[in-house]
């Protein structure tokens, strides 16, 4: 392990600031553990029918576009109900993708090892190695929109994506099921900050997306005494995040108005949204992109269990530019394209050399 990451179990966010793109004042360590932190047990992060922007009139819609807007202002973070999302096609991706991960030996999984390709960093992260400022305890995998047979491009091969590339259709079902939610999403939150709804409709039909895979394995006592998380405090470098609820406890938010961490419990079934750095910036801060991470489960017989998670970032091509929304005042950023943005944030934890500027 390099000192880097050695380094982030005690690191806190402010050693990485200035990749950041937006403004990012709090202070918080990467990882829970050795320190002293404070839980908010009292907030509760509220619950939104999305059903009523799906199926709802305009009295609905805006209702909806309301309630969003608000707690996602507050906390960046709100629990979506109402989707639609059959919760049997949940259960199946928590037994897949724990297949794919124990299933599939580490020589294949290396030929699929993470590459940049544009904005995102895609492929198979092994286990302490989905940063390089944090020994995660998790093996992840991400696959952007080119691996999933989405557009009819006659050229594409699962098996270029997919160590088993059976398991591209099932996997395609999950992203198309979130994918019809971009949009009222969107809408939602272009309406709740005074926008034409449709603004983003045309740049995010057929946008680009990280469906990402996290495999979080047993812990050891060897983990459990090194101090690092499952996954280090960070926000995420995205427009919003689709991420339907995990069954073993992990995720953690932290609620900037008074530094505490709040454990955040979903019902199965439901779908966590928050929103992230692109969203914060082209809101001028209104939409926060807040910090969470994943921790260990308070719970010794739960972490004996592998816990997996299943995210969807939804992403704007690299060449979309990201501006300052119309009506907020006056503009705290300059407008920018996605690529430069996008890799600038990340090459904190990938290393300086992977920001691209055009
Ligand atoms: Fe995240």
């Amino acid at each position: 392990m390099t000192d880097r990451k050695a380094q982030g179990i005690d690191a806190t966010n402010q050693a990485f600031i200035r990749y950041d793109q937006v403004d990012k004042k709090q202070e918080y360590h990467l990882a829970e553990g050795r320190h002293q932190e404070a839980f908010d047990e009292e907030i509760r992060i509220r619950t939104c029918d999305v059903g009523r922007s799906l199926h709802g009139g305009e009295a609905e819609q805006r209702a909806f576009a309301r309630e969003l807007g608000e707690a996602l202002r507050q906390i960046g973070f709100a629990i979506l109900e109402g989707h639609g999302v059959d919760a049997a096609l949940y259960r199946e991706a928590e037994a897949r993708t724990a297949q794919l991960f124990s299933g599939v030996s580490m020589e294949e999984k290396l030929r699929f090892r993470a590459r940049r390709h544009g904005s995102v960093n895609q492929g198979y992260f092994p286990i302490k190695e989905t940063s390089g400022i944090h020994p995660d305890l998790v093996e992840g995998w991400v696959f952007c929109r080119r691996a999933f047979d989405l557009d009819g491009d006659p050229a594409f091969r699962a098996e270029d994506y997919w160590p088993r590339p059976g398991m591209e259709p099932f996997f395609r079902q999950l992203c198309q099921a979130h994918e019809n939610l971009i949009l009222p999403v969107m809408q939602s939150l272009l309406r709740y900050l005074g926008c034409d709804p449709h603004l983003y409709d045309e740049k995010l039909t057929r946008t680009n997306f990280g469906q990402r895979l996290n495999y979080y394995p047993p812990l050891t006592t060897e983990d459990v005494e090194s101090g690092a998380g499952r996954m280090l405090g960070h926000e995420d470098v995205d427009l919003f995040t689709f991420l339907p609820a995990a069954s073993v406890e992990g995720l953690q938010i932290l609620n900037r108005a008074n530094m505490k961490w709040i454990r955040l419990h979903a019902p199965p079934g439901s779908i966590i949204l928050n929103t992230g750095d692109y969203a914060q910036r082209i809101s001028n801060d209104i939409l926060p992109s807040t910090t969470h991470r994943v921790s260990l489960p308070r719970d010794p017989g739960l972490r004996r269990q592998a816990r997996v998670s299943f995210p969807m970032a939804v992403y704007l091509w690299e060449d979309e530019v990201l501006e300052v929304l119309p009506g907020l005042g006056p503009a705290k950023y300059e407008p920018i394209k996605a690529l430069p943005f996008h890799t600038r944030i990340t090459s904190k934890y990938y290393g300086d050399d992977y920001a691209v500027s055009e």
